[in-house]
C-alpha cells in the first residue's frame, strides 16, 4: 500500500479507537479477574442470537498464507458487522488488524472482539530454526526464548493466537511434517512442547506481548500410515498413550490455551469427530478447559472420511466431539442450525463452545481492551530487531549437530582455501523453511554470504529442485583448487512440510551425481546437510570424514554454521530423530522392544533385521559429537523416602577433558520392569545441556519417581521391579549403567502425569 494511504487509513482507525465508547479504558489495559470474566461471558451468551453464537464458532481465512489479509473485502467486513465471525486466520499487521477489530467492537451488535490467528511456528519476522532443528538443541530454555521472540513480534503486529507448537511425535521420516515437530521421542517432545508454550504465552496470558498457543494436532497425526500426510493412524492404545499423547498432556500442564484436532482418523474415527478422544479424554479425564479448534476444513472433511453422510451430520458430530471452533469450512455457520432443529440436546453444547471461545478472548484481555495487541509504531522497531537477531543466532548455533568428524576434520583452519559447493549454500529462501510467517528471505544470511570474508570459491553445482547438471564441471574445478570442499546438500525447504510426504528420502534431484564428482577429486570433504527431515544418506556420505547437520536454521543460518565450521563454537546439538540408512528402514525408532530374536549382526542367525542393510540407523537418536571430549563418571542411584513419596536421585559427573569450553548433552534412559511385558530397550527420561569449561566438571542429578516408569495397560500402571538406568551421550553411547528396585505397584490416578509427559527434575552443580 502507498505509504500515504497507509498512514491515512491508520489515522482513521486511530480516530475510531479514540472515539470508542464501548472500551473507554483503552490505555489502562487491565485484565479483569476471572469471576468478572465468567459473568461477562454468561451475560453475553444470554444476549446472543443463534446466528451470533454460530458466528463466534466460525473462523475464516482473512487471506492466504502468502497473501495475508487479501480476503478482507467489503463482504467480509459486513459479515463482521453482523457478528457472524469469531476469528480470522492468515491476517497480520497492527494497522489492518486495528481497523478490522474496530468494526467488530464498534459496529457489531454485541461488540465482541475478534481473535486474530496465524501459524507463527518458528518466528514471525525474525526466523529461528525450524522446530525439528530447534529440538536438536536439546535446550528447552533456548526453545522458550525463540518462541518468546516470535510472540513479541507477532503480538505487536496485532496477532493474538498462534497455531503452534506442533507436538506430533514422528517416527517415519517420509512424513513431510516431521519438520514442524520435535522428532521421535515423547519425553523430548513433551519438554519442547511446554517450553514453546511458555515462550508464546508466558505464565500470564494477560500480559501484552503474548500469543495464545495451540497444541496440535490432537492426536496421533504423526502416526499416519506410511508417512503419507492426512492418512489414517492405526496404532494400539498403548502406543497412543505412551508415545503420541504425552506431549499433549505436558502442554496442558504448561497451561496451553488452545488445542487443534487433527485431519486424520485414529483407529477408525476421524479425530475431529472423536468424542472419546476430545470430550472424554481431553476434557473429562485430563480436565482441559480451553478452546478446541478444528484443523482447516476438517469438519466438512468428516463427510469425505465417510464418518458423516452430509455437512449437517458433520457439524453435529464435531460439536458432540467437543470441537468449539470451525476453521474455515463454515459447516457450523451453514449447517449447525439444521442439526440443532433435529436434535435439541445439541443446544447446550453450542453454549459451551461459545463460552470457551469467549473465555479465550477474555483471558487475552480483549474485552478490557480489544486493541491491546498491535502497535504500529513499535512494530517498526520490534520486528527483526538486533536483539531478536541475536537470539536467532544463538538458537541456530545451538541446533547444529556434528554427525561425523573423522580425523578431526573440523574445525577448519582459518586460512584454508575453501570450495563452497551446492546451491543450498546460497539459497536464502530455504534457510527460513516452511511456515515462514512474515520472514523475509532477503533478511537471511546464507552460508555463502557468511563466508564472504574468507578465501572461498563458490560453485552451486546442482540444486535439489532442478534436474540440470551443467554446473558440476565448475564445482569440480573449484574443488580441485581448494584445500577443502564444503559440500552443501539436502532438501529445498519445500520438500518437507505439510502435504510434502515422500516415498524416497534419499538426496533429491541430481545431488548424488555432484557428490560423486566431488568425491572423485580426492579432496577432503565436509558435508553440510540442510533438510527438514532425516534423510537416508548412508551411501551418499560413505567415505566423507565430516558431516554437519544444519536443518533450516533461519535468518542467522550462515553465521551460525560458520561459527561451528571454524571452531568459534563447539557443536552440541543432538539428533531428535535417528537418521536411517535407507528409506526402506523407516519407520524406525530407538525406543523399540528387543523382540524375541533381537537383531543380530550374524546373518546366518534369524533375527529382527533387514538382510540387505546393516542394523540400526546410520546415526541414532540423541547422537551428536563435539570438538571437546567428556568423561562420564561416578554414577550414583540413591533412593529417597518411601511409600507415596518414593523417589530416586540419579547423579553422574561429566568432566570436560579437552582444551576447549563446550556444551555436552547428558541423557538419562531407563528400561522399565519386565513384568510380563516387552518394554522398549531404552526410554529417555531426562537430559541436560551443560556448559562445561575446559578441565571443568559438573555433576548432574535427575530425580525420578515411580510415575516415570509407569506403563499403559488400559490405564497407567506402576509395576514393581528392577529398572535399568543408563546415562550417556546418545541413545547408542551409554557411558554409565545402574539399576534401581521399585517396590511400588499401583494404578496411577487420572489427574496424575505419568510416563514421558512427566517432567524429571534436573539439578546441576
Ligand atoms: C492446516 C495445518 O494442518 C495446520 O497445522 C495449520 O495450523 C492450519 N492449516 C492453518 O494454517
Amino acid at each position: 500500500m502507498n505509504p500515504v494511504i497507509k498512514r491515512r487509513a491508520f489515522l482513521a482507525a486511530s480516530a475510531l479507537l479514540a472515539a470508542s465508547t464501548r472500551f473507554p479504558a483503552l490505555a489502562a489495559s487491565k485484565v479483569a479477574a476471572s469471576e468478572e470474566h465468567e459473568q461477562r461471558v454468561r451475560d453475553l451468551i444470554a444476549q446472543m442470537s443463534l446466528a451470533e453464537k454460530l458466528g463466534q464458532m466460525t473462523q475464516l481465512a482473512g487471506g492466504r498464507q502468502k497473501a495475508l489479509n487479501s480476503r478482507i473485502d467489503d463482504a467480509a467486513l459486513d459479515r463482521v458487522r453482523q457478528g457472524r465471525v469469531g476469528s480470522y486466520l492468515h491476517v497480520a499487521g497492527a494497522e489492518p488488524l486495528a481497523r478490522l477489530q474496530c468494526i467488530a467492537v464498534e459496529e457489531s451488535r454485541l461488540g465482541i472482539p475478534l481473535l486474530f490467528a496465524m501459524d507463527v511456528v518458528h518466528g514471525y519476522r525474525t526466523i529461528m530454526p525450524v522446530p525439528l532443528g530447534m529440538a536438536a538443541s536439546f535446550d528447552p530454555e533456548m526453545a522458550r526464548r525463540a518462541a518468546r521472540v516470535a510472540a513479541v513480534e507477532a503480538s505487536v503486529s496485532g496477532l493474538h493466537w498462534t497455531f503452534a507448537p506442533m507436538i506430533d511425535i514422528a517416527r517415519d521420516a517420509r512424513w513431510g511434517r516431521v519438520v514442524e515437530g520435535a522428532g521421535e521421542d515423547p519425553y523430548l517432545g513433551s519438554r519442547m512442547a511446554e517450553a514453546q508454550i511458555l515462550g508464546f504465552q508466558t505464565d500470564d496470558l494477560a500480559s501484552k506481548d503474548v500469543l495464545l498457543a495451540c497444541a496440535k494436532h490432537f492426536g496421533a497425526y504423526g502416526a499416519a500410515d506410511g508417512g503419507r500426510d492426512y492418512d489414517r493412524a492405526d496404532i494400539s492404545n498403548e502406543t497412543l498413550h505412551e508415545v503420541y499423547l504425552p506431549p499433549f498432556q505436558a502442554a496442558i500442564a504448561a497451561g496451553v490455551g488452545s488445542f487443534m484436532t487433527a485431519f486424520n482418523e485414529l483407529n477408525g474415527v476421524p479425530t475431529t469427530g472423536n468424542a472419546d478422544l476430545v470430550r472424554s479424554l481431553l476434557r473429562d479425564q485430563w480436565g482441559y478447559q480451553g478452546l478446541v479448534v478444528s484443523d482447516w476444513n476438517a469438519i466438512l472433511e468428516l463427510v469425505a472420511h465417510g464418518a458423516a453422510s452430509d455437512p449437517v451430520e458433520a457439524a453435529a458430530l464435531a460439536l458432540r466431539a467437543g470441537v468449539d471452533m470451525d476453521m474455515t469450512s463454515e459447516t457450523y455457520a451453514d449447517h449447525l442450525e439444521k442439526a440443532l432443529a433435529a436434535d435439541h440436546t445439541l443446544l447446550p453444547l453450542v453454549d459451551e463452545a461459545v463460552s470457551r471461545i469467549l473465555h479465550a478472548k477474555a483471558r487475552l484481555g480483549l474485552f478490557d481492551d480489544p486493541f491491546r495487541f498491535g502497535d504500529a509504531e513499535r512494530e517498526k522497531l520490534v520486528l527483526g530487531s538486533q536483539e531478536h537477531r541475536a537470539v536467532a543466532r544463538e538458537a541456530a548455533t545451538c541446533s547444529i549437530v556434528l554427525l561425523r568428524n573423522e580425523g578431526n576434520a573440523l574445525p577448519l583452519r582459518s586460512d584454508a582455501r575453501i570450495a563452497l559447493v551446492g546451491a543450498l549454500a546460497d539459497d536464502a529462501s530455504s534457510t527460513i523453511g516452511s511456515w515462514r510467517a512474515r520472514g523475509q528471505m532477503d533478511e537471511s544470511i546464507t552460508l555463502r554470504a557468511a563466508l564472504e570474508s574468507r578465501t572461498v570459491t563458490y560453485a552451486p553445482g546442482v540444486s535439489p529442485r532442478d534436474p540440470g547438471t551443467s554446473g558440476i564441471a565448475a564445482a569440480v574445478e573449484a574443488a580441485r583448487n581448494a584445500d577443502v570442499v564444503l559440500l552443501v546438500m539436502g532438501e529445498d525447504f519445500d520438500h518437507s512440510g505439510e502435504a510434502r510426504s515422500r516415498s524416497d528420502i534419499g538426496l533429491p534431484g541430481p545431488q548424488k551425481r555432484l557428490v560423486d564428482a566431488i568425491r572423485a577429486t580426492g579432496k577432503p570433504i565436509v558435508a553440510i546437510l540442510m533438510n527438514g527431515r532425516p534423510l537416508a544418506l548412508e551411501e551418499v556420505l560413505d567415505g566423507i570424514p565430516a558431516v554437519l547437520e544444519t536443518w533450516f536454521l533461519g535468518n542467522e543460518s550462515g553465521p551460525a554454521i560458520a561459527d561451528v565450521l571454524f571452531g568459534e563454537v563447539s557443536p552440541a546439538g543432538r539428533l531428535p530423530m535417528g537418521m536411517p540408512r535407507s528409506t526402506g528402514q523407516v519407520p524406525q525408532y530407538y525406543a523399540h522392544p528387543p523382540t524375541g530374536r533381537p537383531a543380530n549382526p550374524d546373518l546366518s542367525k534369524d533375527s529382527a533385521r533387514y538382510h540387505d542393510a546393516a542394523i540400526g540407523p546410520l546415526f541414532p537418536f540423541g547422537h551428536g559429537l563435539s570438538y571437546a571430549e567428556f568423561r562420564y563418571s561416578d554414577l550414583s542411584v540413591v533412593p529417597q523416602g518411601k511409600g507415596g513419596s518414593l523417589a530416586w536421585k540419579i547423579a553422574a559427573t561429566v568432566t570436560n577433558t579437552s582444551a576447549r569450553d563446550a556444551d555436552e548433552v547428558v541423557q538419562l534412559y531407563i528400561r522399565a520392569p519386565v513384568a510380563g511385558l516387552a518394554r522398549p530397550v531404552k526410554e529417555l527420561r531426562g537430559f541436560a545441556r551443560l556448559a562445561i569449561r575446559s578441565g571443568g566438571a559438573r555433576r548432574v542429578t535427575f530425580t525420578l519417581d515411580p510415575e516415570h516408569f509407569a506403563v499403559w495397560r488400559g490405564g497407567w500402571q506402576i509395576l514393581p521391579g528392577s529398572v535399568e538406568i543408563m546415562v550417556g551421550a546418545s541413545s547408542e553411547d551409554i557411558r554409565l549403567r545402574g539399576r534401581l528396585e521399585n517396590p511400588e505397584a499401583r494404578e496411577v490416578g487420572p489427574g496424575e502425569i505419568a510416563g514421558a509427559a512427566r517432567l524429571t527434575t534436573v539439578t546441576v552443580a
